[in-house]
């Protein structure tokens, strides 16, 4: 493999990681970032996300020589007395804009700022999220015959992102220049991974499409559970018994308070925006969002039932405010958003989770935080399982029960022992369990 001097734009959790990953491979990378503190903190190795063996990547990368932080992304490409940059990563934030399409700003701020600074030769390649058509879009706005523009999509899952990084189920790399694509590539070579290499229209779509049909099963996931809880059937077994179909695979199938985070709820929205443009109507994505919707609003019916009919002036404990385990990302959280509603039938909510010691203003208002969990019992009349911290498993469940004003669970992930928890002294309410 040859080590390649690469620029990596933007240190979020993608651009951070596949910087960190791709100078652990060997390769010499450069990261770039507009935020002047974040750059200092990277520089001394100081990592603000929570993502396990990012922060020692970081440090043994820099000790190496392999990996340093620059600020601005003219600095990146511009390296004094170093060789020609030769790969250029954009990883730049796609939020969702106007109507839900992706908003390439920040895309373009930088092709706008680096077009006249790429060395000649060197392929720039698009890790965001960005509809199809952005790789031509890309190339137009660089006007560069010399520079060639590869759509490599990241499948990241926060929390494992390095570990998914070094061990992916694929890499697909997108190009209408086959030897841009054959060498981006090879930038991976040493990771042994099934390798696709396509047009960069497909390349573009298969990010869209792989985020959208995880959000669908889901979606499908939440449905099945309200229709066994209403037939007297149990999820779990249900689908355990799926799963063993080697066409549809056991992971991806617990039942939740809705799916969120910082990809799924975006792509679904921009796939269905790509589709409109396109003159199709996607029914599909556009009933797992319904779905989703549905499925929060399931969780406060139970909280209602739950504390007696009326959530007006109750108060609740929400077990998790993460949109999943193993992450502080509060982004689009479904905690959140179940939160929001109980707070609308006027819930006096009190807050915990492992990863969130303090409220976040902005963020959990109308929530009170607390880092401890008794607290997040103490006089309450129902706790919600929000997130699927697996050391809620292990709470003093009977100093809760003690506390609480009410011993009754709502635990939207299955995630609790029921018997353990009777055994507590609560009631335990599962998700589409019989
Ligand atoms: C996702 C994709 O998995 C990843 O490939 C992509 O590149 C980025 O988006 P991420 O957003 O980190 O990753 O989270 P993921 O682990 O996929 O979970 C998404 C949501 O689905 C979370 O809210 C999670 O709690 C929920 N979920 C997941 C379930 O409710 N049940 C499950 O069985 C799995």
């Amino acid at each position: 493999m040859f080590a390649r001097r690469i620029a990596v734009i933007g240190t979020g959790y993608v651009g951070l990681t596949t910087g960190a990953c791709l100078a652990s491979l060997g390769h010499h990378v450069v990261c770039a970032d507009i935020d002047p503190a974040k750059i200092d903190r990277l520089k001394r190795g100081e990592v603000d996300i929570l993502e396990p063996g990012l922060p020692e990547l970081v440090m043994e990368g820099q000790a190496a020589g392999r990996l340093e932080f620059v600020l601005g992304a003219r600095n990146g490409i511009v390296q004094p007395d170093a060789p020609p940059v030769e790969v250029v990563f954009l990883c730049v934030p796609t939020p969702m804009g106007e109507g839900g399409a992706a908003d390439l700003a920040a895309v373009q701020t930088v092709v706008n700022e680096v077009r006249h600074l790429l060395p000649s030769g060197c392929v720039v390649v698009n890790k965001s999220t960005v509809p199809v058509g952005t790789a031509e879009a890309t190339r137009k706005m660089l006007g560069r015959r010399d520079i060639s523009v590869v759509s490599n999509p990241e499948f990241l899952r926060e929390g494992s992102a390095v570990h998914d990084f070094l061990n992916p189920d694929r890499i697909v790399v997108g190009s209408d220049a086959q030897d841009a694509a054959e060498r981006v590539a090879a930038l991976y070579s040493k990771l042994g991974a099934p390798t696709q290499l396509t047009d960069a229209a497909s390349a573009e779509m298969v990010k869209y499409a792989a985020n959208c049909f995880l959000a669908m099963k889901l979606s499908y996931v939440n449905a099945l559970a309200d229709l066994c809880e209403r037939l007297g059937a149990d999820v779990i077994e249900v689908t355990e018994g799926m799963g063993y179909d080697r066409r549809i695979g056991q992971t991806f199938l617990s039942p939740g308070p809705g799916w969120g985070g910082s990809c799924f709820p975006k792509d679904t929205h921009a796939l269905l925006q790509i589709a409109e443009a396109a003159g199709m109507d996607f029914d599909l994505v556009a009933g797992s969002l319904r779905t989703n919707v549905t499925t929060r609003a399931r969780v406060v019916d139970k909280v209602r039932t739950a504390v007696g009919g009326s959530l007006a002036g109750k108060r609740v404990g929400l077990l998790g405010l993460a949109f999943k385990a193993g992450t502080d990302d509060l982004r689009d959280s479904p905690a959140l958003a179940v939160a929001e509603l109980l707070r609308a039938e006027g819930a006096e909510l009190v807050g915990h989770d492992p990863a969130c010691a303090k409220g976040v203003p902005g963020v959990t208002d109308g929530i009170a935080v607390t880092d401890d969990p008794i607290d997040v019992a103490k006089d309450t009349e129902a706790l919600v399982v929000l997130t699927e911290w697996p050391q809620f498993r292990s709470l003093d469940w009977a100093a809760l029960g003690g506390v609480a004003k009410s011993p009754v669970v709502i635990d939207t992930r299955n995630l609790l022992d029921p018997d353990v928890l009777r055994r507590a002294g609560f009631a335990w309410i599962g998700f589409g369990r019989s």
